[in-house]
């Protein structure tokens, strides 16, 4: 068979589009999926010079310089398509006498990439709005809390085991539920298991579960263990450093094999569970003591997030306040406002409790007030007991017996001497001004009207 007397034919018949051109840009030939696909007729075109069409057509370049364009991407202004082409210089006894174009319109394809590129941007976004939402409670203001919610951020999407450190009631928890919140786990269960509260002799059953007649008084069709629940989810194993030793092997066991058996049976279950440790206890020390693995350790301490006290992130402690205040009114269905001076008073209180406390006392307070302000009379008896700055010396502020004559003294000199002083030592015995002006519990415009009175610099 002579294959050159079919060429036009396999032209015509293909589904990308051919254009041949000279090389002074005559278009010659153009194929039917050429027409077709950009909805120009063969007899509109031919004859007409390319450069006069599109000048900067990428088949002029190849008969510019000779060298083929593969898979050559491009938006055509003329036909307003974007297009892939083959471009390849048509030669004659060595000379080249034109070009020829094989290409595909990829308009669909950019608008989809287009879309794409959107939909991730969004994505993005949204994902950046639900972190926010799902860490919103601990967004703060010291660094070192910004670090522990930063990289619990960072690690929520991945599969990552997270061991949480923090003193009792700095919101393990909350991080815990933050981090389920924003992982792809996040429509399986989130299961938290206090350790604490497990005793010994049920741990096993509680944790893998058991099978049906495994043991007399066994449950029919056995029990579903808490690692069976929180399959696909997240399982929080709270104050981890309160486990025996014994169960310290039993669950390294299991995180290591990933997979568990029941107690009395064969069946050996996957284990698809993304586990978040706790404690407020140093592990570090409770393996040199004998009570920590060290293996189970290593195996839980992947991603360790350690969660600064309340008393060292006092500059949060007004939002956390406000948030908790507003979860309590929408509780108790109160409307009920902070006093400026039990604000000053709860910032110099040292929160041995951490959060927690601060809730506790909040809701004690919400509780039982009767109207729509918390005075500082409301508060605890202790939080007179722990009055700031302990290690200062002793509040001493002159009186009339070093200062002024007692007995031709007025009231009103005396009260503004004793303001002067007492202002004076509180500036003394504050880190800045702000923190005096809280202390005071006065106003910053009073403050400085104060300062300027007294001539205090
Ligand atoms: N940043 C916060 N904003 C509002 N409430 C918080 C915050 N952090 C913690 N809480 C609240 O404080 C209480 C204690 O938090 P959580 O149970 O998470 O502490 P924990 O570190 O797990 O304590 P423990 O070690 O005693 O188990 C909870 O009621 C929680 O909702
Ligand atoms: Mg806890």
């Amino acid at each position: 068979m002579r294959l050159e007397k079919h060429l036009l034919s396999i032209l015509e018949s293909l589904h990308d589009a051919v254009i041949v051109i000279l090389t002074d840009s005559t278009i010659v030939y153009v194929n039917q999926a050429y027409s077709t696909q950009f909805a120009v007729p063969a007899k509109k075109i031919i004859g007409r010079k390319l450069t006069d069409i599109e000048a900067d057509a990428r088949i002029l370049s190849v008969i510019k310089d000779g060298k083929p364009l593969i898979n050559d991407c491009s938006y055509v202004h003329s036909l307003k398509k974007d297009v892939c082409a083959n471009i390849t210089p048509l030669m004659e006894n060595g000379e080249m006498i034109g070009a020829v174009t094989i290409m595909k319109d990829i308009s669909e394809v950019t608008n989809l990439q287009e879309e794409l590129t959107k939909y991730k941007e969004d994505l993005l976004q949204l994902r950046e709005q639900l972190d926010r939402r799902n860490f919103s409670k601990l967004e703060s203001r010291a660094e070192d809390m910004q670090k522990a919610v930063r990289l619990s951020k960072k690690i929520a999407r991945t599969d990552a085991t997270v061991m949480l450190y923090g003193e009792s009631g700095v919101g393990k928890e909350v991080f815990a539920k933050g981090i389920h919140e924003a992982s792809h786990r996040n429509s399986q269960p989130y299961i938290p298991i206090n350790i604490a509260s497990i005793p010994d002799s049920l741990f096993e059953s509680e944790m893998f579960g058991y099978e049906e007649g495994s043991f007399t008084g066994s449950r029919k069709g056995g029990k579903k263990g808490l690692l069976e629940m929180a399959n696909g989810g997240t399982l929080l194993l709270d104050e981890i450093g309160e486990m025996s030793l014994n169960m310290q092997s039993k669950l390294l066991r299991v995180i290591q094999e990933r997979q568990f058996q029941k107690v009395g049976g064969t069946k050996f279950y996957p284990l698809d569970v993304r586990i978040i440790c706790a404690t407020h206890r140093n592990l570090s020390d409770m393996i040199r003591n004998g009570e920590f693995r060290e293996d189970l350790y290593y195996r839980i301490n992947v991603v360790p997030i350690h969660i600064p006290p309340l008393r060292q992130r006092k500059e949060d402690l007004e939002y956390i306040t406000r948030n908790i205040l507003n979860e309590l009114c929408l509780k108790y269905g109160k409307h009920v406002r902070l006093e400026d001076e039990v604000m000053t008073r709860l910032s110099q209180y040292d929160w041995p409790g951490n959060v927690r406390e601060l809730v506790n006392v909040l809701e004690r307070m919400v509780a039982v007030c009767t109207n729509s302000f918390i005075r500082l009379s409301d508060l605890p008896d202790h939080f007179f007991l722990n009055i700031p700055h302990e290690e200062s010396a002793p509040y001493q502020p002159r009186t009339m017996a070093t200062t002024l004559e007692p007995n031709s003294i007025k009231l009103s000199e005396l009260l503004e001497q004793t303001e002067k002083d007492h202002i004076e030592f509180i500036l003394k015995n504050s880190k800045n001004k702000t923190e005096a002006i809280r202390t005071l519990g006065i106003s910053r415009k009073s403050f400085y009207a104060k300062l300027k009175k007294y001539q205090i610099f």
